[in-house]
């Protein structure tokens, strides 16, 4: 293995994303990648890593680059295809790897059923699941934030958004535990490498029969039905692409926004002032939110893209083919883009935030995102206002996401 070190004039620096200490704090790594080697060929990982703002921000516009991982240099027909066509067919018409008009075709039929004002519809069903899923735990002493709460949201919040009917809960949510698993095959032991292909098998048939009975009977504020009766002139998603998109909701919106619930709840514990200012004043839980948007990114390196075209770039020279690694964790912050970027401060000017990307990729599911956030903490600040921490949070292995594997408080003052 080469030993990739970045060395300018200070002690040579590791860069070593998969350590127990770069989970616990990333920043004075990246950092010194800023300043010293802001556009650097990572041995490792075969690729560049990007970490200055401006350059993130316009490798996420620049048309020379795509999110289709199959352009990547070392791509190589996946044994899936083999093994689950069915999922190796729907995965071609992911939101995440669809390229230029085919994407912008989608894009532009399921957009108007992920806007603000579409999504505040379902407040109501994300403060009922949040409620549920305090009542649960109200008998407890001990909540494991992450776990016991954030961990049991995004799903469910998903489920409610489809109208998955209460018989087809549990498929659904194999389905979902399938999919994100596939996301991380290295993870997979060989074993059970076939169930989790079956439960993806049995989730796809199950959207499928939903969608087909939404196709018979269309119901109202339904996003199901919304998707079937999305008609752009005369053009209309496919039975794949609605597939498609069902599961690039469950992969784009779950582990996420669970990341989201957890350091919004850790910043707070961490600010005893701001969390007692934080139970009066809603408003201040949306800037808060926005604030760890940007303070604790949920990438443990970042997003990936890759060259259409040979070309410089910042006078380097990158060939066709070769594999970007835009770290948003290090460009949100960046000292030019956001003063001071390394205190905690909700009352910042707003910048143009990247956390949920920027240009046509932009995240679908940004204002699920933030309703999900407002709804999980504020709620949890009233039912639980005496919460404190215990212990020290514990940062998982986790292969591309910054993990809070478990973030324990005592629910009540007497725990004090
Ligand atoms: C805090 C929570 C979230 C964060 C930080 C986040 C972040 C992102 C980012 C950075 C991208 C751009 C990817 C790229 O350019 O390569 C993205 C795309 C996407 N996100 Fe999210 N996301 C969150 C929650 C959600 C939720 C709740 C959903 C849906 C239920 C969702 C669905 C998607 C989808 C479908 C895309 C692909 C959009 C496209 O390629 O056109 N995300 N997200």
């Amino acid at each position: 293995m080469l030993d990739h070190t970045i060395n300018h004039g200070q002690q040579p620096l590791k860069f070593c994303p998969f350590s127990t200490e770069y989970s616990a704090n990333p920043y004075p790594t990246l950092e010194r990648l800023r300043e010293g080697s802001p556009l650097m060929f990572w041995e490792e990982g075969r690729c560049w890593v990007v970490s200055r703002h401006a350059d993130v921000f316009g490798l996420l516009r620049d048309p020379r680059f795509t999110t289709d991982r199959r352009t990547w240099e070392f791509a190589k027909p996946s044994e899936v295809e083999a093994r689950c066509p069915e999922y190796a067919e729907m995965s071609k018409h992911s939101l995440f790897s669809l390229d230029q008009a085919a994407h912008a075709r989608v894009r532009k039929l399921v957009s108007p059923s992920f806007t603000p004002r579409a999504i505040e519809r379902l407040r109501p069903a994300i403060q009922h699941i949040v409620d549920e899923v305090l009542d649960a735990a109200a008998g407890k002493e001990i909540l494991d934030v992450t776990r016991d709460f954030a961990e049991q949201i995004p799903i469910r919040a998903i489920g409610a958004m489809l109208n998955v009917p209460p018989e087809r809960q549990a498929a659904f949510h194999r389905y979902a535990d399938a999919m994100i698993r596939q996301l991380f095959p290295m993870l997979i032991r060989p074993e059970e490498v076939d169930g989790n292909f079956a439960s993806i098998r049995e989730g796809i048939a199950m959207i499928d029969d939903i969608l087909e009975e939404r196709r018979q009977e269309p119901r109202e504020g339904d996003l199901m039905s919304s998707l079937l009766q999305a008609e752009e002139q005369g053009d209309r998603l496919s039975r794949r692409e609605l597939q498609a998109l069902v599961s690039s909701l469950i992969v784009g919106g779950s582990e996420t926004t669970v990341h989201l619930i957890g350091f919004m709840v850790l910043n707070l514990l961490r600010r005893p002032a701001l969390m007692e200012q934080a139970k009066d004043e809603p408003e201040l839980v949306k800037s808060i939110l926005e604030e760890v948007l940007r303070f604790d990114n949920f990438t443990r390196l970042g997003l990936t893209r890759y060259a259409r075209q040979d070309m410089d770039f910042n006078g380097s020279h990158i060939r066709k083919g070769q594999m970007m690694i835009l770290l948003l964790n290090s460009a949100l912050r960046d000292p030019s883009a956001f003063p001071l970027p390394d205190e905690f401060d909700p009352h910042r000017e707003a910048v143009t935030s990247i956390a949920f990307g920027n240009g046509a990729h932009f995240c679908l599911g940004a204002s699920l995102a933030r309703l999900e956030g407002q709804v999980a903490v504020s709620t949890l600040l009233r039912r639980f206002p005496d919460m404190h921490l215990v212990g020290t949070p514990i940062f998982g292995p986790h292969p591309v996401i910054r993990k809070l594997d478990s973030l324990k408080v005592a629910l009540h003052a007497s725990a004090r």
